[in-house]
């Protein structure tokens, strides 16, 4: 796979080998202080069309799932790899995201030889007090790492990394991929090189399939991890089943499997055994719970028996 990657991919536009060792060294290091380490995948990618790009093909994931279910994996002791789309939401700063800072700040003009001061107004921040404790806490402990990607082939090659960068920590590792990842790309070697010319009249493309990453990552790169893969659908019906079959096909452990219209409220938590529903209701959404809080309650449990099955299997 690392091979095709080269192959087909435009090279990717970070860092990969550095960023590789960077997630070995942290989740070395908290392993070692006996935590567990869960990579999160967040927010959509972009296919560009042209490599001087200028058009690109891309989709509606925003990363609040993500940056949500980061937050709520660090409050149950987890160490987190925070895999996300340039500008998508980033956890904590998630829920003041849609703001206009300026309008959040207060000038103090500079007085007594004093330099002015910022200060921020509070009624306009819900929350900020205990978010902004919650952020710093976790800068401190450096118990986030978080990675950005700017294109499909910089995920892709960064997933790979992080895969062998958690494969030594066997079941205690976790993969959360709930980016939404393209299934459509233009290998590097037929993509036009310039801006494509409207001139020519009605664009007509034929985009290869991008290999689906869930297969080498279960088999071959981190084979001992809990694996979670997302399944988004629009239409109810062939959700349970086409979430079923990606279980038969990949061979992991949990497919979190959601709807469109419903995406903030209701999920299925679904395995080769049971189909667990989640939602959150309309009160709950008021007194500000969210579904990933659920979401992530029900992972953890279930991450807790899978070591442990897993070490009764080995004898230990
Ligand atoms: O970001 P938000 O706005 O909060 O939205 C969250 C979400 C809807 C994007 C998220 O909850 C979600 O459902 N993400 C997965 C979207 C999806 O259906 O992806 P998919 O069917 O293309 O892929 C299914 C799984 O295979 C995913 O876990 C993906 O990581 C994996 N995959 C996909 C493509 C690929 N080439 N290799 C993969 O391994």
């Amino acid at each position: 796979m690392a091979d095709e990657l080269r192959r087909d991919f435009a090279p990717p536009q970070v860092d990969v080998e550095e960023a590789g060792r960077a997630m070995e060294q942290f989740a070395r290091g908290h392993s070692t202080e006996g935590r567990r380490v869960v990579l999160v995948t967040s927010g959509g990618t972009k296919v560009p069309l042209e490599s001087r790009t200028v058009r690109f093909l891309d989709n509606f994931s925003s990363g609040r799932r993500g940056a949500a279910s980061a937050e709520y994996f660090m409050q149950a002791g987890y160490a987190v790899i925070f895999l996300h789309r340039h500008r998508s939401l980033f956890p904590y700063n998630r829920r003041y995201s849609n703001q206009n800072w300026l309008d959040n700040l207060r000038l103090v003009p500079a007085s007594g030889g004093e330099e002015p001061r910022l200060e921020a107004e509070l009624n306009r921040l819900p929350g900020i007090v205990e978010v902004l404790e919650d952020y710093k806490r976790v800068k401190e402990t450096g118990r986030m790492m978080a990675l950005e990607y700017h294109t499909l082939s910089d995920y892709l090659h960064l997933l790979l990394a992080a895969a062998r960068a958690l494969n030594p920590l066997g079941s205690s590792a976790m993969f959360y991929l709930a980016a939404a990842v393209s299934d459509f790309y233009i290998p590097a070697s037929e993509m036009p090189e310039h801006k494509i010319q409207s001139s020519s009249g009605p664009l007509q493309i034929t985009m290869k399939m991008v290999p689906k990453m869930l297969s080498p990552l279960v088999k071959d790169w981190a084979p001992k991890a809990f694996v979670i893969s997302f399944k988004l659908e629009t239409d109810p019906q062939i959700l349970i089943e086409k979430s079923r079959k990606a279980l038969a096909t990949y061979r992991h452990q949990v497919v979190v499997a959601n709807i469109l219209d419903t995406l903030r409220s209701y999920v299925m938590v679904v395995t080769n055994t049971e189909e667990a529903k989640l939602s959150v209701s309309d009160e709950e959404e008021r007194s500000g719970i969210e579904i990933e809080d659920k979401i992530i309650n029900d992972l953890t449990s279930r991450h807790t028996n899978f070591i442990e099955q897993t070490s009764s299997k080995q004898g230990l």
